[in-house]
């Protein structure tokens, strides 16, 4: 039997997205986008376009710069204006698929939607056939399936298919599911469920007890053929299944599995890394396969062990998901040539101008400190790629702080390019000080929920990598920057997550968990 291949299915910009504090602009969606293809999955699913002009514009620009490398997908609720909106979003992608869910469990026909198990089957097989008359690859979702009644979710899968779904999806929408029961289930509707063969079965699972992944991996084995994941697992509550961890389990035990992806793994490592950057959500040092420790021996007797043979505790090589410490570092008279390999051999692709920009700021670096490490590069790389075009910007600031002085902060943006009066403000310390200033000069109240400071390499001259999360009128943002100078770090993270809230102001939303589902 020869290894069979398993669709890979990014929801990062969709279920990732909906991950409070990780939302993102258009031109950041694009940048995520960018990098899925070059990974090579096989489905990205853009957005949720009924869910505001945001959503339906990224979804239609991902679908016209990259329908034509990767299938695009948007979601819809089981309503006509959502599947038509679907409809609008993707009419420039070249490949493309209208994803519609509508909950089948009981819990959720009660109490949610207050829809007995016939109006269900009614609304789905109307919804699919709906989707289907606009574009012939359709998925399906009965979410919260992992919670639903089998003889139901079978009925539902069936009736489903017949309306024209090409890809029924099993959602175990609240991280219910241990990796025996998903199995059970997966396997049950392959048995069950007449028409099955007609269409892939996708699993899509939640990680609210750590299951995510052994759940997707369950599923493959049962005959899942499609898992639906995203970069860091990110997503709603304790996320979705990692896609670094699902494609490295089933490349790792191929043996096993007998089953590949066609992601290029060694583009594991800029993909976790530039997702990280834009959403601000940091990855957990142990993370598996992208943490900073996955690759880390530090104990004697492994590296006693990995000086004979590294397979003794290595299953992955660094090297294959793209982890390329070459302990090499440069200096103020490394040249361009020489960055310019550097960051081609840590996996990046940059745009001419966007080269040429990251070496700038890599001769002033390069001024401030005298080694460059790759983590160095790395951030600055990562500024170059995840740059948008923020509405305010910092012309300049000052601050103050130390004893028996009052802390304060002044700062100097402009809105648009337009510079606007500087403002000042006092604080607990200069940090609060310069927070305090900006909120006022761009007449914003957050509240700060989360402040972190790391070094992004070793010694005193190291850069400071600052994580801000604020919360503005009960909506989370975050914000990220990196400097030598930790308040200049703490100042642009925090103007980084101000200018979220700021294009968040108007936003008209509709909630993905809506009730509403009758037009
Ligand atoms: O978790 C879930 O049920 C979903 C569906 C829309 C697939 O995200
Ligand atoms: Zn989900």
């Amino acid at each position: 039997m020869s290894t069979e291949m398993i669709k890979i299915f990014d929801t990062t910009l969709r279920d990732g997205e909906q991950s409070p504090g990780c939302s993102m602009n258009t031109s950041e969606k694009l940048q995520v986008a960018g990098i899925l293809v070059d990974l090579g999955v096989d489905v990205i699913e853009a957005g949720f376009p009924i869910a505001s002009p945001g959503d339906f514009e990224a979804v239609k620009q991902v679908g016209r710069q990259f329908g034509d490398r990767a299938i695009i997908c948007g979601l819809a609720r089981c309503l006509p204006a959502d599947i038509d909106k679907v409809r609008d979003a993707l009419v420039d992608a070249e490949k493309k698929r209208i994803h519609v869910f509508l909950a089948t469990s009981s819990i959720h026909r009660e109490f949610k939607l207050k829809m007995d198990k016939n109006q269900i089957v009614k609304t789905a097989v109307e919804m699919v056939q709906r989707a289907a008359g606009y574009c012939d690859d359709v998925e399906f979702s009965p979410e919260d399936a992992a919670r639903t009644e089998l003889d139901f979710l079978c009925e539902v899968v069936e009736k489903a298919i017949a309306a024209g779904a090409t890809t029924v999806n099993i959602p175990d929408t609240v991280g219910y599911a241990t990796p025996t029961h998903y199995f059970k289930v997966i396997r049950h509707l392959k048995d069950n469920v007449p028409n099955i063969a007609k269409a892939v079965i996708s699993c899509h699972c939640h990680n609210d007890l750590g299951l995510a992944v052994a759940n997707s991996l369950s599923a493959v084995e049962a005959g899942a053929r499609q898992v639906e994941c995203t970069i860091n697992g990110l997503g709603e509550r304790a996320g979705n299944a990692a896609l670094e961890e699902v494609v490295m389990a089933l490349r790792t035990r191929q043996d096993y599995y007998d089953c590949d992806t066609r992601i290029n793994t060694k583009k594991l490592y800029p993909a976790s890394h530039l997702v990280s950057s834009i959403t601000g959500m940091t990855v957990q040092r142990n993370k598996a396969i992208v943490g900073q420790n996955a690759f880390a021996h530090e104990a004697g007797i492994h590296q006693h062990g990995m000086l004979q043979e590294r397979t003794t505790y290595e299953i992955m090589r660094p090297e294959d998901v793209g982890f390329r410490g070459t302990n090499l570092v440069l200096g103020k008279h490394s040249g361009r040539h020489a960055f310019k390999d550097r960051v081609s051999q840590l996996g990046f692709n940059l745009e001419d101008d966007a080269l040429q920009n990251a070496f700038k700021d890599f001769i002033i670096l390069a001024d401030k400190k005298k080694t460059i490490y790759d983590a160095d590069i790395v951030a600055l790389v990562e500024h170059r790629l995840v740059e948008t075009a923020d509405r305010w910007t910092m012309r300049s600031f000052h601050a103050i702080g130390g004893t028996n002085v009052i802390p304060s902060a002044t700062v100097a943006l402009s809105c648009e390019d337009q510079a606007v009066p500087s403002d000042a403000a006092t604080g607990d310390g200069p940090i609060d000080a310069v927070f305090n200033a900006l909120e006022r000069t761009i007449g914003i109240e957050a509240r700060l929920d989360e402040y972190q400071v790391r070094s992004v390499s070793s010694g005193k001259d190291a850069q400071g990598e600052v994580m801000v999360e604020i919360n503005v009128n009960g909506k989370v943002y975050h914000g990220k920057a990196v400097s030598t100078d930790v308040i200049d770090a703490s100042a642009h993270a925090y103007l980084k997550a101000l200018n979220r809230a700021d294009a968040d102001r108007d936003a008209p939303v509709v909630e993905f968990g809506s009730t509403e589902l009758v037009p």
